[in-house]
């Protein structure tokens, strides 16, 4: 299905509505992986939104998502861009459940199936929050909402989605594991971004 398909083919009827048909799913395919299913944190009533990867380990116990030491980086990125965690912003993921690891590892990367299966309940999500907005961390979420990946050259550049500005960013877990901060690090990039995305946002909304 295309991107314009996927906004075009409305499922539900509010954000509620969605969200209680992904906690009551049983067929999806991590339904037997034992793990929890975390949707979202923030506010509904936001401009900005921003769809991760997967819940890890924390975000399986606490049913939030970006509540682990990737989620503390995010709120100061956001912070230091001065939007508020709690206010400014909704954060979804593009897989709802934690995919469990092998090799002894508490989780992997989510697969393609998996990705696909949730990408619907995703633009749902999209669609019903009607954000100025997005932000896509790391190439799960390019997969999920762009059908591309390619982070190192798609992130920082604005792209039309359906009239909505989205920007792919670095994902905090690979800034965590990169902590230079030299020019032209990932994490002198990310401030570049997000500065970026202040300045989009404040001129979106100066034009309401
Ligand atoms: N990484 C993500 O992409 N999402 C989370 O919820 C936590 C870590």
């Amino acid at each position: 299905m295309t991107q314009s398909g996927l906004f075009d083919a409305p499922r539900y009827n509010s954000l509620d509505e969605v969200l209680s048909a992904i906690r009551g799913l049983k067929d999806d395919p991590l339904a037997n992986a034992g793990t929890n299913i975390v949707i979202s944190r923030g506010n509904p009533k936001a401009r900005l939104l921003l769809v991760g990867e997967a819940p890890g380990p924390q975000e399986n116990i606490k049913g939030k998502p970006f509540v682990g030491p990737a989620g503390q980086l995010l709120d100061k990125i956001l912070q230091a861009a001065e939007f508020d965690p709690e206010n400014d912003i909704y954060i979804t993921n593009s897989v709802f459940r934690m995919p469990p690891g092998d090799d002894g590892k508490a989780f992997r990367k989510p697969n393609d199936k998996e990705i696909e299966f949730y990408r619907p309940f995703v633009f749902e999500i999209i669609r019903l929050i009607d954000p100025l907005v997005i932000l896509l961390t790391g190439n799960v979420a390019c997969q999920s909402i762009l059908q591309k990946t390619g982070i190192t050259s798609l992130r920082g550049n604005w792209i039309d989605l359906n009239g909505r500005w989205l920007m792919p960013i670095f994902h905090p877990s690979y800034l965590l594991r990169n902590q230079s901060r030299e020019p032209g690090s990932p994490k002198s990039l990310m401030w570049d971004d997000i500065r970026e995305v202040r300045r989009k946002y404040d001129e979106l909304l100066a034009d309401k």
